[in-house]
């Protein structure tokens, strides 16, 4: 079957005020013409996002990062020269071309440039930056395939199908202060990578209530109970599932490649404790966990680290935050 990438149509479509799902080496997203603020509130809409969550605006070239910001911070050129195009955001004060909508009311705004032949052409084609979430629905599981975003939106304009996602979790957000950066949501760019480029801040990760809403404790949720064994050993993991309902079929989700007896399935993040082959797999697993009717929990083996394994596991927790509180 050949995959649906009419560009011209989706620039069209951006144009004219339309929503548009498209690939990001992470994941994909919805996006609409951010300086359209009629555009952009059909996008809070259709994911039924609340309001307060601001959206990422997407760029093709560095022109774009001036009319959409008030900055003349040379760090920001050196974080583009070494991470753009590619997974990092990162937050700067707004100009009076975007609009309140785009950045919830805030005075900065998230701007990233995505490693995606199809995205960067849709930007440059539509002549617009163009704000963009994950394409799911409000705390469900983000989407990696074309497929995934059809699941659950179903009244957008078009999906640009450019296969599944290379990356596969979501951009690292950051914000920069006078002392360096702060990591507002942990992805692919890890604090070690970012510190290549920049001194830190004393505090690694943000601790201060919604300084993002990507701090939100729920999240990436499939529509079923999903846990994380509190360690890789087997009694405990027998003992989550027997407290919880002994009768129930439960799928395991593998990160080092370990198998255990009693689950009805087992997916592997990865066979090896590889984190980029985690990062690639997880939400097509959670995906398609959600969908197998042979399946009524889900119990996931931690992966532990910093870096790409923190930002796993972040997902993993809030993806089981609401089963467990
Ligand atoms: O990889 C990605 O970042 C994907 C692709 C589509 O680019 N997009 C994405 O968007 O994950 P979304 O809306 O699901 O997450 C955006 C995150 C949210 O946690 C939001 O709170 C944070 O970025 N954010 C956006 N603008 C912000 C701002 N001005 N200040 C603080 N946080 C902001
Ligand atoms: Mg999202």
């Amino acid at each position: 079957m050949r995959k649906d990438v009419d560009i011209n149509k989706a620039a069209q479509i951006i144009k004219q005020g339309g929503l548009v799902a498209f690939p990001t080496e992470t994941v994909y997203g919805l996006g609409a013409d951010a300086t359209n603020a009629q555009a952009v509130a059909r996008i809070f809409v259709e994911k039924e996002r609340p309001s307060f969550d601001p959206l990422i605006v997407h760029i093709a070239s560095m022109e774009q990062i001036h009319s959409l910001t008030t900055t003349n911070d040379n760090r920001v050129t050196e974080l583009a020269k070494k991470f753009w195009p590619g997974p990092l955001t990162i937050v700067l004060p707004k100009s009076d071309l975007v609009p309140d909508v785009v950045t919830s009311g805030l005075p900065t705004v998230g701007i990233r440039m995505p490693d995606n032949e199809i995205a960067l052409n849709l930007i440059e084609k539509s002549g617009k930056p163009i704000a963009a979430p994950s394409a799911n629905k409000f705390g469900r599981i983000s989407p990696t395939t074309a497929n995934h975003v059809k699941k659950q939106l179903k009244d957008i304009d078009y999906i640009l199908d450019g296969g599944p996602c290379k990356v596969g979790i979501e951009s690292t957000v950051i914000s920069l202060n006078p002392d360096g950066f702060v990591i507002l949501r942990e992805g692919f760019i890890t604090f070690e990578d970012l510190e290549q480029v920049l001194p830190a801040s004393k505090t690694k990760t943000s601790s201060a209530p919604l300084a993002s809403p990507g701090l939100l404790k729920s999240h990436y949720s499939p529509e079923k109970p999903i846990y994380i064994s509190d360690n890789h050993d087997f009694k405990s993991i027998r003992k989550i599932l027997d407290s919880i309902e002994p009768t129930k079929k439960a799928a395991f989700i593998s990160f080092t490649g370990i198998v255990h007896e009693g689950f009805s399935k087992t997916e592997f993040l990865s066979t090896k404790a590889d984190l980029k082959e985690a990062a690639v797999n997880l939400f097509d697993i959670l995906h398609r966990l959600e969908e197998d009717s042979n399946v009524d929990i889900i119990i996931a083996e931690p992966v532990p680290g910093d870096g790409i394994a923190k930002a796993i596991m972040d997902k993993l927790t809030k993806a089981s935050f609401r089963y467990n509180n």
